[in-house]
């Protein structure tokens, strides 16, 4: 901070003598200047300029919520447990000044319903670089912990990146996807940052965000909006309650969940459960919009409707839930999009 306040005051300075050279003869102009000047530093070492610039870590300042709201309402289609919890959550933590442990999340459900895309919309909301910024750090299983017999490689390369991003950033966001994928003994490894430490070897990390993505319990979910489907109950009926038992109790149950056999759900570690409901037309249908109109083309009727009708739907006889969510809704619209 103080070398922006430095550099803040001589841009200041220049600037005002360049612009009013005859300021610098006349004193009573030149006090005027210098008061100017220093009223200008004062706003540009003002972190809120400062961090304009230049990316700063988000220490103190509470997450503007009405703008994640707005965010998860006009961009997450089909979701309303997943908007609800994550909304309470995330503007809790980041508004909470004294929390005891990092906040954990674990979302689940089926593919191409949105883990990645809400992880984007949470990581923006807090750092406009989103998943850009030095601050948010996404591992993928299948991409960065590929080999199993590089395991205790990996374990000590991952301790050592969160403990030199936390160290760095408190407010650090981690986002580890394709959790199913991951080795459980990975997650053993990790499983002391997300605890009720105040301090691990001098550094805290009860700032941090732990994001963890996966299809575990994808199946669970859907068959339990399959029954609410069957007997008429609104989708929207759908509560918490619901699902969150079978969730953890299934998540555990699951060997290829990643999170089976690990501690993080009998310690308690994980926050809340997330899940993630089976798209159905009408989603697919939304998510075909957005992408047009994003692409900056005309919401052409018949173009929506085809793409949307093209995507494959389970389960067999009723045909309600798309197969690939949303996923391969861009890959469709090429098809059908006259270049
Ligand atoms: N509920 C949704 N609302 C709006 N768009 C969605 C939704 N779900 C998916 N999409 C769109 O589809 C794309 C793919 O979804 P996303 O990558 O988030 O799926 P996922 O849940 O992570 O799937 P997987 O389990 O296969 O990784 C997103 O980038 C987004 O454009
Ligand atoms: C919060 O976000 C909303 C919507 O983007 C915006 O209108 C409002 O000015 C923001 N509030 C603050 C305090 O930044
Ligand atoms: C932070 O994490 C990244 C991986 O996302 C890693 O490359 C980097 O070395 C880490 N930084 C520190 C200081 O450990
Ligand atoms: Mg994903």
């Amino acid at each position: 901070m103080e070398v922006a306040a430095g550099s803040g005051f001589r841009f200041g300075l220049v600037f005002l003598l360049l612009f009013y050279p005859s300021l610098a003869v006349e004193p009573l102009s030149l006090g005027l200047a210098i008061g100017v000047a220093s009223a200008l530093t004062g706003y540009l070492s003002y972190p809120r300029f400062y961090c304009g610039m230049v990316e700063c870590c988000r220490q103190e300042e509470p997450l503007n919520s009405t703008a994640l709201q707005f965010d998860l309402q006009n961009k997450l289609f089909g979701q309303h447990l997943a908007k609800e919890v994550i909304l309470k959550a995330v503007t809790g933590f980041m508004s909470n000044q004294n929390t005891k442990k990092p906040l954990v999340l674990s979302l689940h459900g089926w593919t191409g319903t949105g883990k990645n895309f809400i992880s984007k919309i949470i990581s923006e909301n807090i750092y406009e670089k989103g998943l850009n910024s030095k601050y948010v750090h996404l591992f993928v299983s299948t991409i960065h912990f590929q080999h199993d017999k590089r395991l205790n490689l990996y374990k000590d390369q991952l301790q050592a990146w969160i403990r030199g991003n936390v160290s760095a950033c408190a407010r650090s966001i981690f986002i580890f996807d394709e959790m199913d994928k991951m080795h459980p003994g990975l997650l053993d490894a990790i499983k002391p940052f997300l605890d009720y430490y105040e301090q691990v070897d001098g550094v805290s990390y009860q700032k941090a965000v732990f994001i963890f993505l996966s299809n575990a319990g994808g199946d669970l979910i859907t068959q339990v909006a399959l029954d609410f489907w069957k007997t008429g109950k609104k989708r929207e009926d759908m509560q918490l309650k619901d699902l969150e038992p079978i969730l953890s109790v299934g998540v555990f149950n699951n060997k290829n969940s990643g999170l089976w056999h690990s501690s993080l759900i009998d310690k308690n570690l994980i926050d809340y459960f997330v899940p993630f409901l089976p798209l159905e037309y009408k989603h697919v249908k939304m998510c075909v919009i957005a992408e047009l109109q994003a692409r900056g083309y005309i919401k052409d009727p018949e173009i929506i409707t085809r793409v949307t009708e093209e995507m494959t739907y389970f389960p067999k006889t009723e045909k309600i839930y798309s197969d690939k969510g949303c996923k391969t809704v861009p890959a469709k619209l090429d098809l059908h999009i006259e270049l």
